[in-house]
């Protein structure tokens, strides 16, 4: 396979041993990606984002994870043009977000869902922005009922819960039927129906082959959501990987073992080398340090009889917690005197 660059964002590549019988090959846009390179800000004498380098993907969700004050917001904003790089760029399409070919048809973005004109109605705030980018008027209801605000469309948006916000908020974002989508929080006041529906529409836009950078607190919900992440802590790089590599590289993983003998067991695994913890109802062990593999044999080995072998794995949460703990700039009084 050669590979010929034939503008700024297009490759295609070229078979040279394909006869007349193949089907040309797939061009592939290496530009259909959102590029960070180097980007710092700087606050006064204050870094916050800190020579970011990393891509962020089409036809996957990405998760954009760090503690308060990380510089995500300050992130997406720069790569929306809002906040100046002190140095470094942010690229989208290979192209500053600036001088993109009508923006709102290329990135949908949800930053901040209370920045509405609070007089006047989501049908106006959404009608007004499709008159002003030239979107066809009919997109205004196909997005209001894509984010279950229908009923309330005629409302003032100053009446409207958090939750309802950002759903206007996302009706904007999707006003253009762009193929980015940068949505910093935007499960922050939704209730647990909301966070389902949000969960379903990120993927489903992922699934259409959009790229979708999203920031979120809520763990939990991330490690369903996101494929891939994209961790940040005191505005550096730490993580740029798959959701598992996050967890199997951070959070520590663990075998849970309910067997008959326990006793005879435990010693046969302590002396496998084994770092063993009677569970609670002391009908069964959490074993480190051994594979499922090794307990096995090592239980064949004793004749122990084993009920359940199960691989015990740690959270994308517990793994957020070790890679970030030394980074943390806000937590709680309580939290440090815990510390010390
Ligand atoms: N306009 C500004 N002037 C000065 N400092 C700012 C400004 N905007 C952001 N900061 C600072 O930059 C740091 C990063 O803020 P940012 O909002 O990007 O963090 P974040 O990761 O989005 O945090 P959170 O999870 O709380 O939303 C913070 O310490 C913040 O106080
Ligand atoms: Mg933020």
């Amino acid at each position: 396979m050669s590979r010929v660059a034939t503008r700024v964002g297009l490759v295609v590549s070229i078979s040279s041993v394909c006869g007349a019988m193949c089907a040309p090959p797939p061009a592939r846009r290496l530009a259909d990606m959102i590029q960070i390179q180097n980007l710092t800000k700087d606050f006064g004498s204050r870094t916050v984002v800190d020579s970011l380098s990393f891509e962020v993907r089409p036809g996957v969700v990405t998760g954009f994870l760090g503690p308060n004050g990380a510089g995500k917001s300050t992130t997406m904003r720069m790569i929306l043009g809002l906040d100046r790089p002190t140095s470094g760029q942010a690229l989208i399409d290979g192209m500053r977000y600036r001088d993109l070919p009508r923006p709102l048809t290329v990135v949908g973005a949800l930053l901040d869902a209370r920045w509405v004109h609070g007089q006047r109605s989501a049908r106006a705030h959404l009608a007004w922005l499709a008159a002003s980018n030239d979107l066809p008027r009919g997109r205004v209801d196909e997005v209001l009922d894509l984010v279950g605000l229908t009923e309330v469309a005629g409302n003032k948006t100053g009446s409207f819960s958090l939750g309802m916000s950002q759903r206007l908020g996302l009706a904007v974002a999707l006003l253009g039927d762009p193929r980015y989508l940068l949505l910093d929080e935007p499960d922050n006041g939704l209730d647990p129906e909301g966070i389902v529906w949000i969960r379903r529409i990120m993927k489903r836009l992922a699934a259409q082959g959009r790229t979708v950078f999203v920031s979120s607190h809520l763990l939990a919900e991330m490690a369903l959501t996101a494929d891939h992440l994209v961790v940040i802590a005191a505005g550096r790089l730490i993580a740029d990987m798959s959701v598992q590599a996050f967890i199997a590289d951070s959070a520590i993983s663990s075998i849970r073992v309910r067997a008959r003998d326990l006793g005879v067991l435990g010693e046969a695994l302590t002396s496998a080398g084994g770092d063993l913890e009677r569970l609670e109802d002391g009908l069964a062990l959490r074993v480190h340090g051994l594979s499922a593999e090794q307990i096995g044999e090592v239980a064949a080995r004793v004749g122990a009889v084993v009920y359940e072998i199960y691989e015990e794995h740690g959270s994308l949460e517990e793994a957020f917690m070790r890679r970030t703990e030394d980074t943390l700039q806000y937590h709680s009084a309580a939290e440090s005197k815990v510390a010390v």
